[in-house]
């Protein structure tokens, strides 16, 4: 197949501002699209606009405009907000739009030239909420839409209905032929049993109100907004007056559709169907992903927790926010929308893994090689291992993306980055950094990290385009946009290339704490013990005169401390959390000194420094330089 993709979102019906549902599907779908570029594709993103229909006419009404005025006010606001998230889609189509009635009106013509649209009279319930006809037997309860639980309304009129019924065992037959037509694969089996259970024949047109595309063969009836609104997807590759980019986008592309689970029924079937009736191919990929509830809660304006994107932009920064919705939620399952998960997820992942992969690489680079890339040399097993694991890296990136499974992308990028950051404490930079003859593989080692952080741009580009230039800039490259696939499977950074300095690109967000609870008298304590016991305990204040790595052992350092009466050798497990541990020469800490002297990877311990734990990191509890050695601790 020809590398052209084409991409859609649903477009958005404009009774209401976007919000963070509408974003997710729009960003994943900036996603992919930019993925694909990388990967050499040609590509085609559409989003848009949704502004026919009783919904949107109602709602017109409500706000004291004309339909045309309202969907005139709304769809920039679209737009806008698409702008600010960065998203690059090549078209925004609005079905008010007259390119948009022309494509209807030639689907129509061709489905109806085949026989396959007639006249009839429809008599049911309609949810103007879903813009749906609901069978009785789906009704909740007296009057309920089974999809939103809003009140149903009873239509009574005449229609043109569509024999979609005529399309089942096509449409059957295409879906167990096409494992990968519907995903995930539960929501390929929930289609597939409704398909199975009855296909009943559409109602394609109202006659009851006006803000639609009037019937050529009956103007008093406009078409139903979905079969309106599907035909969007043709419309913008040119359907009706595009012949060449028809052919490139839709006859010879991977057509993907996006959209979330609620919709996928129309996709799945109706427009199969739709499209089979009017002779033309079908989409490659029809990809639902689940709904997002705030804290637990379904987002609504009356319980007033709708998440504004742009308030949140506000507050945590694009990228992060396009990060969070694609790495929290597996593709396909719903998620939940909270300010803990978010901050979660900037610390851990961008902050401490993404954000230290490349201060920590600049800083070394500026210290031992004054930003200038050094010819290396000399090779280790870990050197190896990286590699391999680079080339796994793209391999299942790729797999993953091709299955739309974001959040499995980004798991598959984190793992190298994860690796990386242990290549780190594996090769001590520091250490190799104090030994002349070492340079070279000191160099050699640099020269791996700098690589790697400018292969991981280019995978993390697609979900963070900003963070990932800004750490191209910062490594002394410009465009990442420009970056392929190709390109960094073997990526080699040239001799002489001079790196930039170093600045955070994901600051770390502090969340304000629960607030200290009041003073209580009666206040139960936790696990008591008595003063003896704690005077039993003998801790001191000491001073770090030596510390060593632990050969072997990427945990443990080895101190030796002056404790006031004699030195002593105390090893600590803190090894990670001072990769510069010699710079804690001098400093003084607290240290359990009447602890029975134990072998810790057949090294002598002879006592326990304290340490705290804060949000995962540990540290050495440091006592002011004014306090005296061997000062206990009562
Ligand atoms: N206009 C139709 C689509 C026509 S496509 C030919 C429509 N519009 S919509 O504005 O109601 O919904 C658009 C998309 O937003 C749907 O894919 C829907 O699943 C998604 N979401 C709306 N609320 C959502 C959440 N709370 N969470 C995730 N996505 C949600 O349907």
């Amino acid at each position: 197949m020809s590398k052209n993709f084409y991409v859609t979102t649903p477009i958005y019906y404009v009774n209401g501002d976007p919000h963070v549902g509408s974003a997710y599907t729009t960003i994943a779908c900036d996603v992919i699209s930019r993925y694909k570029k990388t990967a050499g594709y040609d590509v085609y993103f559409l989003t848009g606009t949704d502004e026919h229909g009783q919904k949107v006419e109602e709602k017109a009404k409500e706000m004291g405009k004309t339909p045309q005025e309202w969907t005139d006010i709304m769809a920039p606001r679209f737009a806008e907000l698409w702008k600010a998230l960065n998203i690059e889609n090549n078209d925004f189509i609005r079905t008010t739009e007259d390119r948009h009635k022309k494509a209807v009106a030639k689907i129509f013509k061709k489905v109806y030239d085949k026989g396959d649209i007639y006249k009839g009279s429809y008599e049911g319930k309609y949810c103007v909420s879903d813009e749906t006809f609901v069978p009785d037997n789906q009704v909740i309860g007296e009057n309920g839409c089974p999809h939103c639980g809003k009140e149903l309304r009873l239509v009574k009129e005449e229609s043109y209905f569509f024999k979609m019924s005529k399309y089942r065992e096509a449409l059957l037959k295409h879906i167990e032929e096409n494992p990968n037509f519907i995903l995930p694969e539960s929501r390929r089996n929930e289609v597939i049993s409704f398909i199975k259970d009855e296909l009943y024949d559409l109602s394609i047109s109202r006659n009851t109100f006006k803000w639609g595309i009037p019937l050529e063969i009956d103007p008093e009836h406009v078409i139903y907004v979905w079969f309106d609104a599907l035909t969007n997807y043709l419309t913008a590759v040119g359907y009706e007056n595009n012949p060449e980019m028809y052919d490139k986008f839709w006859n010879n592309a991977e057509t993907v559709h996006l959209l979330g689970k609620d919709i996928l029924r129309f996709h799945a079937i109706t427009w199969p169907c739709m499209l089979l009736a009017a002779g033309e191919r079908l989409p490659e990929k029809i990809v639902a992903h689940g709904w997002w509830t705030v804290d637990g809660a379904k987002m609504s304006k009356s319980v007033g927790n709708v998440v504004n994107p742009l308030d949140e932009i506000a507050k945590y920064g694009v990228d992060a926010f396009r990060y969070f919705l694609l790495r929290e939620v597996h593709f396909g399952n719903d998620g939940d929308y909270s300010e803990k998960a978010m901050v979660g997820r900037i610390n851990a992942d961008l902050a401490n893994d993404l954000g230290n992969l490349l201060n920590r690489t600049l800083g070394m680079y500026k210290k031992y090689f004054n930003n200038i890339i050094t010819e290396g040399e000399g090779h280790e097993v870990f050197d190896d291992e990286i590699e391999t694991l680079w080339q796994e890296t793209l391999v299942n990136v790729d797999k993953y993306m091709n299955k739309m499974q974001f959040s499995y992308g980004l798991e598959t990028i984190w793992k190298y980055i994860s690796r990386m950051n242990k290549y780190i404490d594996e090769t001590m930079p520091w250490a190799l950094a104090k030994d002349e003859d070492k340079k070279p593989r000191l160099a050699k080692v640099m020269n791996n990290l700098v690589e790697a952080l400018y292969k991981i741009a280019v995978l993390v580009y697609p979900y963070m385009p900003e963070s990932a230039e800004k750490i191209w800039n910062q490594l002394g490259f410009k465009e990442v946009r420009n970056g392929k696939l190709e390109d960094i499977k073997n990526f080699k950074v040239s001799i002489g290339h001079t790196l930039n300095e170093a600045s955070p690109i994901f600051p770390r967000i502090e969340v304000l704490k629960e607030p200290v609870k009041e003073f209580k008298d009666d206040l139960v304590v936790e696990n008591p013990i008595n003063i003896s016991q704690f005077d039993a305990i003998n801790i001191r204040v000491v001073e770090i005169k030596e510390a060593f790595a632990v050969e072997g052992s990427d945990k443990l350092l080895r101190f030796i401390v002056d404790t006031g009466t004699e030195k002593r050798q105390i090893v600590s497990g803190i090894a990670k959390y001072y990769p510069n541990f010699e710079e804690l020469k001098g400093k003084k800490v607290m240290a359990v000194l009447n602890l029975e002297p134990v072998n810790l990877r057949g090294v002598l311990s002879q006592g326990m420094l304290l340490t705290t734990t804060e949000k995962k990191k540990v540290k050495l509890v440091e006592i002011d330089t004014s306090v005296k050695i061997g000062s206990q601790i009562k």
